[in-house]
């Protein structure tokens, strides 16, 4: 295992070879890898933008306009930008600097938040499971249990109360959101909400801290892979790094800023019954600023038992395509597991 995270490690000029990427792709059996990068997307490609202040409308057209756009966005990227999300930028701004503090923080004091267990309310470390990694991604990572029970690391002071106002108001995006992706798919507007006992919702804010990397191309940030849970969100620090897959190829992400992004997890493409995919993505690194991105996965109840919403499967037309699984259980799975595409549910 590696002792020390990339944020203690010196001002490198040419990045260790455990920490070349590109070198797999060849023996790798993965053709996301391989896929092209569209470094200037046409306007066809760019990542949909959605409006909230439509979505909370009290003019029902513009409502209902607003549902089949976002059901659309779901369907076409699994992916989406959210505008107009009403959570103040110095909130943002806050929860950014919390964290920035939180990976400056020597190694013995960052010791202390470590965790040793999957289940550990706080964790922190590099790459994603450098136990069973053979090549180490650009990344260190902040993981903390927010809901149902809300934890913080102790340091620095002004983390827990960043933290705590942003994930609230986050959330209450969140939950509009799922409501409408409810009703996009012909099912009642709190169905998911129900069914995944998101009152005991299990959100987990996972920040990562990609520092420049001298040789960029050869490293990567995360792989490519699909999220866990429900639905993501995601804010970064103004550094775009940010790819997805989208016919084939990798789009750049170029984030509006004070944007929120969003995107489909596993556990909604499950309940779904596969009409709205997870969708892989990766963050790449480059050699001239700190990237930060600060994710929430919203996941169901660790309790809640995941399956196909019934009204979704029909047994001629469209099947049951996953069999049923416990969060917890898929949870601990995929934190056990190496990051790899979707593997996890291919496995289901
Ligand atoms: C993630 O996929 O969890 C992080 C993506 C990013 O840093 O943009
Ligand atoms: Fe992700």
């Amino acid at each position: 295992s590696i002792k020390s995270l990339l944020a203690e490690s010196p001002n490198l000029t040419s990045i260790p070879s455990t920490y070349i990427f590109t070198q797999n792709i060849h023996d790798d059996h993965h053709h996301h890898l391989q896929a092209s990068v569209l470094e200037h997307p046409a306007d066809q490609e760019q990542i949909p933008i959605i409006d909230f202040s439509l979505l909370t409308s009290s003019d029902p057209l513009q409502r209902s306009k607003a549902i089949k756009d976002l059901g659309k966005a779901c369907e076409d990227w699994g992916f989406f930008m959210v505008i107009n999300h009403g959570v103040a930028e110095e909130l943002m701004d806050a929860i950014m600097e919390a964290c920035r503090g939180f990976f400056n923080l020597s190694e013995e004091e960052k010791k202390e938040f470590e965790g040793k267990r999957m289940l550990d309310p706080i964790r922190c470390g590099t790459s994603f499971n450098p136990s069973l990694e053979k090549v180490f991604f650009w990344r260190d990572f902040l993981k903390v249990f927010v809901h149902p029970q809300f934890h913080s690391p102790s340091k620095p002071p002004a983390f827990s109360e960043a933290c705590l106002e942003y994930c609230k108001k986050s959330q209450e995006v969140t939950q509009l959101l799922l409501e409408g992706i409810s009703e996009s798919l012909g099912l009642e507007p709190n169905y998911i909400t129900k069914a995944m006992n998101l009152e005991l919702g299990s959100q987990m804010l996972a920040a990562n801290l990609y520092p420049p990397c001298p040789q960029p191309e050869l490293a990567m940030g995360m792989p490519p892979h699909s999220d866990l849970g429900l639905l993501t969100t995601l804010i970064q620090n103004g550094i775009d790094g940010l790819q997805v897959q989208h016919n084939g190829n990798w789009v750049n992400i170029n984030v509006i800023p004070n944007s929120i992004l969003f995107n489909i997890g596993d556990h909604l493409e499950i309940l779904s019954n596969g009409k709205y995919k997870s969708v892989l993505h990766r963050a790449v690194v480059n050699n001239k600023e700190t990237r930060m991105s600060i994710a929430i996965a919203n996941g169901p109840a660790l309790e809640a038992f995941v399956s196909p919403a019934p009204k979704l499967v029909e047994h001629e037309n469209h099947p049951q395509a996953y069999i049923g699984m416990k969060y917890k259980d898929y949870y601990q799975l995929q934190q056990s597991s190496k990051l790899d595409g979707k593997s996890c549910l291919d496995r289901l």
